[in-house]
């Protein structure tokens, strides 16, 4: 498709998906904020893209919102429709880590600031971004681990409290590959992992951060594997449909297998108050302030931190849990 008529096919859908009050801004000489979505492919996706379209229509911002249904190749058309708009800022959550050099060249040349969301970007040059705020995904991965540490070994003697000696087998679902939660989460957990000779992890692969593919992975993971102790799971999506594919075969959640789920959607929140999980670590989605407190900043030409984080928390099985808040995702 060329140039022009993609843009007016993003501009089209961007407009239709504009909040009323953010519409009413259109013609205003507010900030015009190019945003670039990955898709829906979860509760947590769909909160993190409410939370975008809400704060900017709260904040007047006119939001140019495109989603690229899971393409790399789509967001990059996106950015550079953006660009060819001259919006004040381009906002985007790169769906892969690499791969962002030449458009993002492209945006620095017309003197448009970037800011990357949620997930991170590999670049050797990093004066083609202005800043990163999201979550903190080597982090989520270290302390899935902590929570696994002590639940299996002793604080005071280092010694593993399974008797059988036997080590603690782990099956991993990770998320999309060559995105920066699947990197970081796997890297976090295996770090802290190392420094223990008593947990292995036997099978890795990746459900793409999708329950369906979270069911899928699991029905043929139980086929062929016989002894699982662990589960770990980079996001509650992939958590949920693996659940399902546990219980239909009559296996317990969070009791014969332990349970380990990046996200805290509520209804991972729900499973961990019913025992069907074991630890729920938090990815926090509600970033749309925050992106529009930094647009308005970049937008006024002043510099922004280079990386910032989100407040995020762990929920287990051990903590009172009587007090969380609804999640709204
Ligand atoms: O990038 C954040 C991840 O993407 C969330 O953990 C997951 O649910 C989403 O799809």
């Amino acid at each position: 498709m060329e140039k022009s008529r993609f843009f007016c096919l993003i501009l089209t859908i961007s407009l239709c998906l504009l909040p009323s009050c953010a519409r009413k801004n259109v013609e205003t000489k507010g900030i015009i904020l190019g945003f670039s979505q990955i898709g829906a492919e979860s509760a947590w996706r769909n909160c993190n893209t409410r939370s975008v379209q809400e704060a900017a229509a709260g904040a007047g911002i006119q939001l140019l919102f495109f989603n690229a249904e899971q393409k790399q190749e789509n967001q990059i058309k996106a950015i550079r429709s953006f660009i060819a708009y001259q919006v004040d800022i381009i906002a985007f959550v790169p769906i892969v880590s690499d791969g962002w050099e030449n458009v993002l060249e492209e945006a620095k040349e017309a003197n448009i600031p970037v800011l990357i969301c949620d997930r991170e970007i590999n670049i050797q040059d990093e004066s083609l971004y202005a800043g990163y705020l999201g979550t903190n995904m080597l982090a989520q991965g270290r302390s899935s681990a902590e929570y696994l540490i002590k639940k299996f070994v002793n604080p005071e003697t280092g010694q593993f409290l399974e008797e059988s000696g036997k080590p603690v087998r782990i099956v991993e679902l990770r998320g999309t590959e060559g995105s920066s939660p699947a990197i970081m989460r796997a890297k976090g957990f295996r770090d802290i992992l190392a420094g223990y000779s008593g947990f292995e992890i036997i099978y890795s692969e990746s459900g793409d951060f999708l329950r369906s593919k979270g069911y899928e992975l699991m029905c043929n993971i139980l086929e062929e594997l016989d002894e699982i102790d662990v589960i770990y799971s980079h996001n509650d999506g992939m958590t949920l449909g693996a659940i399902d594919a546990m219980k239909e075969r009559g296996i317990k959640p969070g009791e014969d297998i332990i349970i380990i789920s990046i996200d805290a959607e509520q209804a991972a929140i729900d499973a961990l108050k019913r025992g069907e999980i074991n630890c729920v670590v938090e990815c926090n989605p509600k970033q749309g302030p925050d992106i529009m407190r930094l647009s308005a900043l970049l937008a006024g030409n002043e510099s922004i931190p280079r990386v910032i984080f989100m407040e995020e928390e762990v929920f287990t099985e051990w903590d009172d849990l009587s007090g969380i808040a609804p999640r709204g995702y």
